[in-house]
């Protein structure tokens, strides 16, 4: 009697601690794995992760058996004990763990090796080393005389020869940037008409550091030139006012994209959540500029009382890829999600994309942070990932030494090392391919002017090129 006392003592205390601070793995060992195993293998309840959904496999249905129940099988409703939130968050959960077992027993995505084949649904291609002993390069562009531009997140910015080779002596003058967390020198990208004109534009972690030590930071753009290894003729294209600097250390963005006179780049969401919801901040937004910086008059929230007149869409956490699609000029981001939820969206004037109200993502530390996936008035994504690829770098491949990729695009990963490809058809994803994996995390993904597919991958830092099997 007694033994049974303290033991239902205990599970009511488990059971009081729950709150919504709770970390979804200690809810799922408290409430579920007794009769659903501890990896999830099945006992009393069937295996969440073999992928056999008896009473239906899409996220509402899931969620539905947990809310309900299934009382006249045995499984116990949860609405009472869980919250919206909580329960959006397990299915999150369940998920993951249902894609990591299906990974496990799949054939693995190529990995390629110098020398080798590697072949994929529609090309083959040899993998090549273009260049090495670059110091975590982030962003890769090409001079029309097939020079390369490489910045390095530390701040440099680094010429390539078109045979690969690294010159040993960055850039001169180049922007200081705040280096505080993944801050550091981000995109660069040359004019389309830089033989006439030689403009070069590079995003970087403004700011500064404070009495405090503490450093302070936004992501900002600015355009120059370059003479004889020397940054010169710089001036701001944008700079948000000094209040919207933050201490954060994460997500700063950023990409540039140029079409017919107009620039699109990125301000990251700086950890600022509920900012990204409000347009008279610039986090989480991307922004379209004149080229020189100038506000365009039809821009979409030029007349709206003190809005960030800059901002073309928002709702953004962390887009770190951002690519047009040149024959109709639709602009495409992949965005970090949290854990879970990835995007990958077509970008549209005006648009609200739903960080953080909406998400397919749960917080890094298992806890929830929206029990919503979709909402009115907020876009959703043409796909995501979860289990999170931490996507990173975008190209629309318009090249010809692939015939058969032309205009899908590349989406790099980092934590997932991978290169997806995605081809899109009447709006939507038709073929999502990964084409390589574990060469290193994937920071940036471009088609070259000769065709070949470039990437820059860190751990280890390398610039990489697909070329045609024959
Ligand atoms: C007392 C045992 C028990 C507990 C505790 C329990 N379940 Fe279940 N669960 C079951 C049974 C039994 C079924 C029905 C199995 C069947 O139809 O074969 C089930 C079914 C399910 C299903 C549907 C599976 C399918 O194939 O469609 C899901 C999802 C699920 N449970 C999740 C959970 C979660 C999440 C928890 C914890 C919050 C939980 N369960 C706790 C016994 C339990």
């Amino acid at each position: 009697m007694r033994i049974l006392l303290i033991a239902l003592l205990g599970t009511i205390t488990a059971s009081a601690q729950i709150t919504p601070k709770t970390k979804i793995e200690e809810i799922y060992a408290t409430y579920c794995a007794a009769c659903h195993g501890a990896k999830f293998e099945g006992g009393q309840g069937g295996s969440l992760v073999d992928g056999i959904w008896k009473h239906g496999g899409s996220d509402e249905e899931i969620a539905r058996t947990i809310t309900k129940g299934k009382p006249e099988l045995g499984m116990v409703p949860w609405e009472n004990v869980l919250s919206a939130n909580q329960i959006r968050t397990m299915v999150v959960f369940l998920r993951e763990n249902e894609k990591r077992e299906k990974a496990r027993g799949a054939t693995p995505p190529p990995k390629p090796e110098p020398g080798k084949v590697t072949a994929t649904t529609h090309e083959s291609y040899r993998i090549e080393i273009v260049t090495e002993g670059l110091k975590a390069p982030w962003s890769l562009a090409f001079l029309p005389d097939g020079k390369m531009l490489v910045t390095e997140k530390a701040g440099p910015v680094r010429i390539v020869a078109r045979d690969g080779t690294l010159d040993p002596v960055p850039l001169a003058g180049t922007p200081a940037v705040q280096t505080v967390g993944q801050g550091g020198m981000l995109e660069v990208a040359p004019h389309p008409d830089y033989a006439k004109n030689g403009w070069v534009y590079l995003s970087f972690s403004d700011g500064w550091k404070g009495e405090d030590n503490k450093a302070r930071a936004l992501t900002s753009l600015v355009r120059g030139r370059i003479k004889d290894h020397q940054w010169t003729d710089q001036e701001t294209i944008y700079k948000a006012d000094a209040k919207y600097y933050t201490s954060a250390g994460v997500h700063f963005g950023s990409r540039i994209v140029f079409d017919q006179g107009y620039i699109y780049f990125v301000v990251g969401e700086r950890g600022g959540r509920m900012e990204v919801q409000d347009v008279t901040r610039p986090n989480g937004k991307i922004f379209r500029l004149h080229e020189d910086g100038r506000i365009p008059a039809d821009n979409p929230f030029v007349e709206t009382p003190n809005a960030e007149k800059g901002i073309w869409s928002y709702g953004h956490r962390n887009p770190q890829g951002l690519a047009m699609d040149p024959r109709d000029h639709s602009l495409y981001e992949t965005e970090h999600g949290p854990r879970g939820g990835d995007e990958f969206n077509l970008i549209l004037k005006g648009r609200n994309y739903g960080w953080p109200v909406i998400t397919y993502g749960m917080d890094y530390n298992g806890t929830a942070i929206s029990a919503i996936t979709a909402k009115e008035g907020m876009e959703q994504p043409l796909t995501y990932w979860l289990p999170s690829i931490a996507t990173c770098g975008l190209a629309c491949y318009d090249g010809t030494k692939f015939p058969k990729w032309r205009y899908d695009f590349f989406a790099g990963g980092l934590a997932g090392q991978q290169v997806v490809r995605l081809r899109m058809a009447e709006g939507k994803v038709a073929e999502q391919e990964i084409i390589l994996k574990d060469i290193g995390r994937i920071r940036d993904v471009r088609c070259g002017p000769d065709g070949y597919l470039y990437l820059i991958t860190n751990a280890p830092d390398r610039i990489v090129r697909l070329i045609p099997a024959n």
